[in-house]
């Protein structure tokens, strides 16, 4: 099966220095993943036909490269390929891409893995307190724009949740998800 599982499996992207959270898709051997036009990630991927799904668990960098810019040091380039991978992360697969379908919104892209490796071979428990951060950064990320009231009430309930189980690092990332919706859009 590989590092990245049937579902959606939520990982940070590097595409040609540059970080996002982005989902991928697996069903059955197939793996795609849908980019918002706008975005780095989909401008990189389709100009450079590449890109790497790196497999972390810290919420910091969810949060971090959701509305920011990482710097050149987060990086590492793979041997071989000269793609780029997040220095942190735990595992990664890295993929070829081809755009599968467009719409005026977004792009549909087709991933075929070339090459993946795991770093750490870690065992994590599940965290309600990590998964809340991602939920929260997923909302964060449309509400800073919209203001919809209904987004809103969604982080403020997953911000309970990382309060109840988080540990540090899932407070630190919350407190920095706060900065980032308070400053309001780029
Ligand atoms: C957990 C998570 C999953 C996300 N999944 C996607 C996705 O599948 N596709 C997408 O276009 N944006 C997704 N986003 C939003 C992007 O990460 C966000 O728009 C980011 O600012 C894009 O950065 P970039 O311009 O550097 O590519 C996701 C965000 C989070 C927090």
């Amino acid at each position: 099966m590989g590092l990245l599982g049937a579902g959606i499996s939520e990982v940070i992207a590097t595409t040609r220095e540059n970080a996002a959270p982005i989902g991928i898709h697996r069903d059955g051997t197939a793996l795609w993943a849908v980019l918002y036009r706008g975005s780095h990630t989909a401008a990189n991927a389709v100009r450079d036909g590449w890109l790497v799904a790196n497999v972390i668990h810290d919420p910091v960098l969810f949060v971090r490269t959701a509305f920011d810019d990482l710097p050149a040091d987060a990086f590492v380039r793979i041997p071989g390929l000269d793609w780029d991978r997040l220095a942190a992360a735990e595992g990664f697969a890295a993929c070829s891409v081809e755009v599968l379908r467009e719409t005026p919104a977004a792009l549909q892209i087709g991933l075929t893995v070339v090459h993946e490796e795991v770093i750490e071979p870690r065992c994590v428990p599940v965290n309600r307190g990590l998964c809340a951060v991602i939920e929260a950064t997923v909302h964060a990320t449309r509400y800073r724009s919209t203001r919809d009231p209904r987004l809103g009430r969604l982080i403020d309930h997953h911000a309970v949740i990382v309060r109840k189980c988080g540990g540090p690092g899932e407070l630190e990332a919350l407190e920095l998800l706060r900065g980032y919706i308070d400053a309001g859009p780029d």
